[in-house]
């Protein structure tokens, strides 16, 4: 089947999906979406960050369809034409969503350890308004301890139901979902019942926002200041590829290896991402490649920065030349013999 976005086609199986599509092309025509994660069953069609004009709805059937769709649960039909970027109907409901998405979350991106890779803050960044029309008060919920290894901070949470997803399809005892209704659904462990499967901590990396976070890594650093490396270890229960995010020679947290779209590769398991923060535990392959453009680009070794000279007293900046070595990245952080005495000082601690 022949489908064409913003201009350019491309053949694609029955079944595929306009967003799928879209991906497949690349660039620019890939809409934005906050719910839909494609190694989750299910998910998508609950954010509406994805919207799309369909121009043509098929060559059977070539009339245009009335409202926008969300691509991530349309199927593409054969000679279908969809206009995603291009079009300024698109554009306008977009900004319209992201204002929608903000009437809610909380505005304290300088105290969410998500700031930097957060999805609702490239939104906004690309389709947010810079002044908010809701003078009402903001939902707020009451604290809920969700367990040793994740922060729920339910403020944020925009409900795209990824997390319940992840409980329901990576673990054997679903004991978290969503509870209430309209304004007053909430991300809830069910009895506040402490997550505790070997898999959960994969629902921190699904979160588009800052809703779930790691407590092994809260208020440790600010995602940019960390250094993200490759690296693998032998695990018994998942793969081990992980990404270690480092400050200096000191491994700050660990995540699941992302994609361009912010998806993980591979589901790790909670040992790997909480249990081994140690050097020792790991072999380094190298800084992690960056696919998306984001905050945390501008820590890429990749990128070439022009120097800036920082025009003020002389003791000031006493100790930043330290810090500086410390988030700077080399292209492997450590040579063969570091490791070696890393690994004996392992052994021997
Ligand atoms: S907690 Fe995060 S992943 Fe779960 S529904 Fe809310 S925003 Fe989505
Ligand atoms: S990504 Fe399509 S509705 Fe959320």
């Amino acid at each position: 089947m022949k489908v064409t976005i913003d201009g350019q086609s491309i053949e694609v199986e029955p079944g595929t999906t306009i967003l799928q599509a879209a991906r497949m092309i690349g660039g620019e025509v890939v809409p934005p979406a906050m719910c839909y994660y494609s190694k989750l069953k299910g998910s998508g069609g609950k954010c509406r960050c994805c919207l799309v004009e369909v121009a043509k709805g098929s060559e059977a059937d070539p009339r245009p369809m009335p409202k926008l769709m969300a691509s991530c649960v349309t199927g593409c039909m054969d000679g279908m034409e969809v206009n995603s970027k291009s079009s300024p109907r698109v554009q306008e409901a977009r900004k319209s969503v992201t204002e929608f998405l903000l009437i809610n979350h909380p505005l304290d991106c300088p105290v969410c350890d998500q700031a930097g890779e957060c999805d609702l803050q490239d939104l906004s960044f690309e389709h947010g308004k810079s002044e908010s029309r809701f003078i009402e008060e903001k939902r707020t919920f009451e604290p809920e301890n969700i367990g040793p290894n994740i922060q729920l901070h339910m403020n944020r949470c925009i409900l795209c139901y990824r997390c319940v997803m992840v409980a329901d399809q990576l673990t054997d005892d679903r004991v978290h979902g969503v509870m209430d209704r309209g304004d007053h659904s909430n991300i809830s462990t069910c009895i506040s019942k402490a997550i505790d499967n070997e898999f959960s901590g994969n629902m921190i990396d699904v979160c588009p926002v800052g809703a779930l976070t790691d407590k092994t890594f809260r208020f440790k650093s600010r995602v940019w200041f960390s250094k993200p490396y490759n690296a693998h270890r032998s695990c018994p229960t998942c793969s081990g590829k992980t990404t270690v995010w480092m400050f200096g020679d000191e491994i700050q947290r660990v995540t699941g290896r992302k994609d361009e779209y912010h998806e993980v590769d591979e589901f790790i398991c909670n040992g790997c991402r909480f249990d081994h923060k140690e050097l020792a535990d790991w072999t380094i392959e190298g800084p992690r490649a960056f696919d998306k453009d984001s905050v945390i680009n501008q820590n890429n070794y990749t990128r070439k920065l022009d120097k800036v000279e920082i025009a003020t007293e002389d003791h000031i900046l006493i100790g930043r030349e330290e810090d500086r070595k410390k988030i700077s990245m080399a292209e492997i952080p450590l040579t063969e013999e570091d490791i070696i005495n890393q690994k004996s000082l392992g052994n021997n601690g």
